[in-house]
């Protein structure tokens, strides 16, 4: 529910357990009130309520500049600016900056207008949360000397505790305005000892989680990659110093954007916190002719007042219900084989066609043939871009392998690199211009190659051309869309010279537009995006592909880590995890078969191996693997997340929990990395049950709060990399006293 109290000048957004609140000082300056655990305060026009503006201390010196022009300058550097703008005196981190014509920076944003509403408008070019019911907050700020005019948008959707955030601008000046900055959502309150919780990592360990102290001066988490990146995630939470997965309090911001990001957490010199999160400004530049608007993404916020447990669990839920379109969501997803660490490149219709008919027998439902099978691709240096079936490798092209595929009853799918361009291609010998340069330097290579300029859209629709007539060519039922390297170089000879800095932009909501022109002319098609590994798994990509390949350490003690960090932003079902074969092609480990299958149960199931050269014994364990993917898949799909143990933190095991929504129904996932051989068995303390409710657990009653409070022994002794699924399932609802 969204209120507007005319008495007070306060805009109030509840969410079931959180309000947002907003007041106008002076009649000018929009200022951040509160975020936090619900305030029930009757916020309506009629009703006399409590006043909350006394937090934006517009009594206590510097006074608001109608009392005190004196200091209008360090008013504005003290006063807690719901959408803060540089150059004129707000010194801390500005959310936007913009430059006229003359060359000039400086903007004041000043309270003009507001509509609240029933619904969301969508975000025009990008990817945002849809759906209701949810009520809408424009605010409308405006800048007088340049004419530009702000729109702050706020959502909150029924049931969810997520306030979602973005902001446009409009140019109603007579010239062209430049924007240097402008970012999407800005967070201020007082420092109480908080601490930064971030995800970090590199290639095969992606987004590992962080937590560290707020210290004095700013904390930044950003992407120049033109990816959301392996490196950084475009997310930053504020953390109580007592946060736990099941106590304190978490602030957090996630954005629904893929490429450049910057979130900034600054500590100021009154001991506030102001966090900020949006496209990086460096790289950045838009011009704004007069009548223009510019749209920047979406940024999602998430209080937690029950610790990260709570947030995660709100993320989840949001993103299921209210960011992924894609029909395959609420599915089970077909059970898949990917030939990539079978066989890499060397493989042509006969080897697949094997690979197939033994995955058949196991019970595996699609095969997908991966990086290899276009142009002269025999290496990772040559062809991306000649989207031309290779028929030295598969002789009667795709419609005779495809065919042979769905002859074993197995689907088929295909990967694709939709946005690169090799040196040694057709493509580049026939359209050099088209990969991203600088003018006078050679672009540099990575994976040995570049990147298609896809902000010309001539490029991107050369590309969708390709990729289009290829899933017209057969029964393609799913498509693997990768991105193999951090764009660099960014220019290009057709935009202007004020444009250049348009370019990242430009490419990512090509990328957007490409994505949406192939779900909806292929509205049947499985997308699943990846980018070596999860280079791009982010919010924006959720909204085009209900499945990321998470990561390409397929081994499953590397996983722990790497799927935990996830976890706690993503639901579990869009996360694609694959068992693999051992040694671990990435790090050499071996690990039971069997613990490698209960890993990958963490996600969209499927297998990357050989499976004509595993052993009998490991190929046997394929149909029980299936078996419980497909049993746990609907609780894994539909239920609510609960970590009760990290590998991270206690080095020696890693367990977490799925809870059917009505509590009836759960399952433990339990690895043990490390056997502490003194060790005879370890309690976990469950959580989200039903307190009241009795469960049983391998034959054996419990009640709910006895699994909770005193917890589950599991007594079985382990060796290293052991694991198991322990399901909890409830016999009787006691009955309230
Ligand atoms: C990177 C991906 O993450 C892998 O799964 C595989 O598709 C390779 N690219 C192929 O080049």
């Amino acid at each position: 529910m969204i209120t507007f109290n005319q008495k007070t000048n306060v805009f109030q957004l509840d969410t079931p357990t959180t309000s947002y609140i907003m007041g106008i000082a002076d009649g000018k300056y929009l200022g951040h009130i509160y975020y936090g655990k619900k305030l029930e305060l009757e916020l309506d026009a009629n009703a006399e309520s409590f006043d909350p503006t006394y937090l934006l201390r517009t009594e206590e010196h510097p006074f608001v500049p109608s009392q005190l022009i004196r200091e209008k300058l360090s008013f504005l550097d003290s006063f807690p600016m719901e959408y803060p703008s540089g150059g004129t005196g707000d010194f801390r981190e500005s959310c936007i900056n913009v430059r006229t014509a003359g060359g000039q920076d400086g903007l004041e944003l000043i309270y003009k207008s507001h509509r609240i509403y029933r619904g969301k408008d969508p975000l025009h070019g990008l990817p945002a949360t849809w759906g209701g019911p949810c009520d809408t907050l424009e605010l409308t700020l405006c800048d007088m000397p340049t004419g530009l005019e702000a729109v702050l948008s706020y959502s909150v959707f029924e049931g969810n505790d997520a306030v979602i955030r973005s902001v446009k601008v409009c140019n109603n000046g007579p010239e062209a305005v430049y924007i240097d900055k402008i970012l999407s959502a800005c967070l201020e309150m007082d420092n109480e000892e908080f601490q930064l919780l971030s995800l970090h990592g590199a290639w095969a360990r992606e987004r590992h989680m962080h937590i560290q102290p707020l210290a004095a001066g700013s904390h930044v988490v950003e992407s120049l990659r033109g990816i959301s990146s392996h490196v950084d995630h475009p997310f930053l939470a504020a953390l109580s110093k007592d946060c736990t997965q099941t106590g304190g309090e978490a602030y957090a911001m996630h954005f629904v954007y893929s490429g450049n990001f910057i979130a900034k957490a600054q500590r100021t010199q009154y001991d506030t916190l102001r966090m900020v999160l949006g496209i990086h400004p460096e790289h950045f530049c838009w011009k704004l002719e007069p009548g223009e608007t510019f749209q920047a993404p979406e940024a999602v916020l998430v209080y937690s007042d029950a610790g990260l447990g709570k947030m995660s669990r709100t993320f989840h839920d949001l993103y299921r219900s209210h960011l992924i379109r894609s029909k395959y969501k609420d599915k089970e997803r077909p059970v898949l084989i990917n030939n990539w660490e079978a066989t890499y490149f060397q493989f042509d219709t006969k080897k697949l066609i094997h690979l197939a008919e033994e995955s058949a027998k196991a019970g595996i439902e699609m095969l997908v043939m991966d990086d290899g099978w276009f142009g002269n691709r025999y290496d990772e240096f040559r062809s991306l871009g000649d989207w031309t079936v290779n028929e030295e490798k598969l002789p009667g092209g795709l419609p005779y392998l495809v065919e042979q595929i769905n002859r074993l009853g197995m689907k088929f799918g295909i990967w694709f690199e939709p946005e690169m361009i090799s040196p040694d291609s057709d493509l580049y010998r026939a359209h050099p211009d088209w990969a991203l340069q600088l003018k006078g330097r050679t672009p540099s290579l990575a994976r040995g190659q570049l990147v298609l300029d896809l902000s010309r859209p001539e490029v991107a629709d050369y590309i969708y051309g390709c990729l289009s007539r290829i899933l017209r060519a057969a029964n393609i039922e799913y498509v693997k869309w990768d991105m193999n390297r951090g764009l660099s170089d960014i220019g290009n000879s057709c935009l202007p010279p004020d444009r250049q800095g348009e370019i990242l932009h430009r490419y990512m909501l090509a990328v957007y537009q490409l994505q949406e022109r192939l779900v909806t002319e292929f509205p049947d098609l499985l997308l699943e995006n990846c980018s070596s590994g999860g280079g791009r798994f982010d919010p924006g990509m959720l909204y085009y592909s209900p499945q990321i390949w998470c990561s390409d350490d397929t081994d499953a003690i590397e996983r722990l880590q790497i799927q935990e960090g996830t976890q706690l932003l993503y639901p579990l079902s869009t996360i694609g995890a694959h068992v693999s074969d051992c040694p671990n092609h990435t790090v050499g480990r071996t690990t039971p078969f069997q613990t490698r299958g209960i890993v990958a149960l963490a996600g969209t199931f499927g297998y990357e191996l050989d499976i004509t050269k595993i052993s009998e014994e490991e190929r046997a364990q394929i149909p029980a693997q299936i078996a419980a993917y497909k049993k746990y898949s609907p609780l894994i799909r539909e239920g609510d997340y609960y970590r009760i143990a990290s590998y991270r933190e206690n080095h020696a095991y890693d367990c977490y929990e799925i809870v059917a929504k009505d509590k009836s129904y759960a399952a433990v996932f339990f690895v043990q990395v490390h056997h502490t051989p003194s060790m005879r068995s370890r309690r976990l303390k469950l959580q989200g049950l039903d307190k009241k409710a009795v469960y049983e657990v391998d034959g054996r009653s419990y009640t709910g709060e006895a699994l909770m409070y005193a917890g589950l022994l599991r007594k079985r002794v382990f060796g290293d990399f052991e694991a198991e699924v322990i399901e909890i399932r409830q016999v009787d609802k006691a009955q309230e006293k």
